[in-house]
């Protein structure tokens, strides 16, 4: 895949985050979530390539933009002799961040040649995601406890010096309840699992790992963030019901109970991963408005050459008036 890509795919993530910031504190996650969906469609229809969603809003018949399987990019509109690129989205990761205007709201967007992103059901999965010190230290089915020391070794600190991130959910209460015994500290966040990846994966964030069940989705999304991090996540889809094991099937998961690491979810040789700001967060400062324009703070990354770019976009309306501040 073109590396130069990366930067229609930033300019992809930089729409969609100035449309649902425009919502931000409204109270109406729909309604952010959708602000965000269609100025990403609308922003794909310009990239030069032959797209697939292939992690996106859901099925074609719940979903009218972004569906696995819809065809996006020039090729889309006519264009010919375009490469082929498979896309993982998440036009709005946060959505009740987004609403209620809470930190670590982002758009998100992932991408890579052909059959490089694992097509997940939208299930949950559990995970374990740590940073490059410590990917050789952890294993999901190791205790907590076994895992923290490694982190907390691997990290030169002690267990007590570690910020683990869990989302507050109360399926998390015995995992909580593991993480204090240990005497680390816990970050409960009401979304976002994804950005929280990144952060672990990010030395100076102050957070370290990341711990508990979240969507399988965001679970691809943040392999391919890891792929560019040198990070790593563990991963296991939940299959709780025939329902979800038939999803599965569907979907060409055979091995229900397989342990994925970054690797399997984001095989990719050459992948782009895309997120921008919306609300405030550790590695990205939400989209600010300032009357002639919009400034916007994102983080590109690819593997192929492996570049991490952090991009401060100031996006000038057309008066000739607009002043710009450092
Ligand atoms: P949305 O962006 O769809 O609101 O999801 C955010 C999120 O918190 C993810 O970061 C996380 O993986 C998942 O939802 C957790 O799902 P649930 O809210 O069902 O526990």
């Amino acid at each position: 895949m073109d590396s130069d890509l990366s930067l229609h795919f930033l300019r992809v993530v930089e729409q969609a985050a100035i449309a649902c910031a425009h919502t931000v504190g409204h109270g109406d996650r729909h309604h952010s979530d959708h602000a965000a969906v269609e100025a990403m469609r609308k922003a794909l229809d310009s990239v030069p390539i032959d797209g697939t969603i292939v992690i996106g809003e859901g099925e074609r018949d719940e979903a009218p933009m972004l569906y696995i399987g819809e065809k996006v990019g020039m090729a889309a509109q006519g264009g010919a002799h375009l490469t082929e690129v498979d896309i993982a989205v998440d036009p709005l990761e946060g959505t009740n961040l987004c609403a209620t205007g809470a930190p670590n709201a982002i758009a998100v967007l992932a991408a890579s040649e052909r059959g490089g992103l694992l097509h997940a059901p939208d299930l949950y999965m559990e995970k374990l995601v740590v940073g490059p010190s410590a990917k050789h230290a952890v294993f999901l089915d190791a205790p907590v406890a076994h895992n923290l020391k490694g982190i907390a070794k691997a990290l030169d600190r002690r267990v007590e010096d570690l910020v683990i991130v869990v989302l507050d959910r109360p399926r998390h209460e015995h995992l909580i309840y593991e993480i204090r015994a240990t005497g680390a500290r816990i970050q409960l966040i009401g979304d976002g699992d994804l950005s929280a990846g990144i952060a672990a994966a990010v030395a100076g964030t102050g957070v370290h790992a990341v711990m508990g069940t979240g969507g399988a989705p965001e679970g691809v999304l943040t392999a391919a963030a890891m792929r560019c991090l040198n990070g790593e996540i563990f991963a296991r889809l939940v299959v709780a019901t025939p329902a979800d094991e038939e999803r599965c099937r569907e979907m060409g998961v055979t091995d229900l109970k397989r342990i994925y690491t970054s690797e399997d979810l984001a095989s990719g040789r050459s992948l782009v991963f895309a997120a921008t700001g919306v609300t405030d967060g550790g590695l990205m400062r939400g989209a600010r408005f300032f009357g002639d324009g919009v400034r916007t703070s994102s983080l590109v990354m690819q593997t192929n050459p492996h570049r991490i770019r952090f991009v401060d976009t100031i996006h000038v309306s057309d008066s000739e008036d607009v002043r710009i501040r450092f």
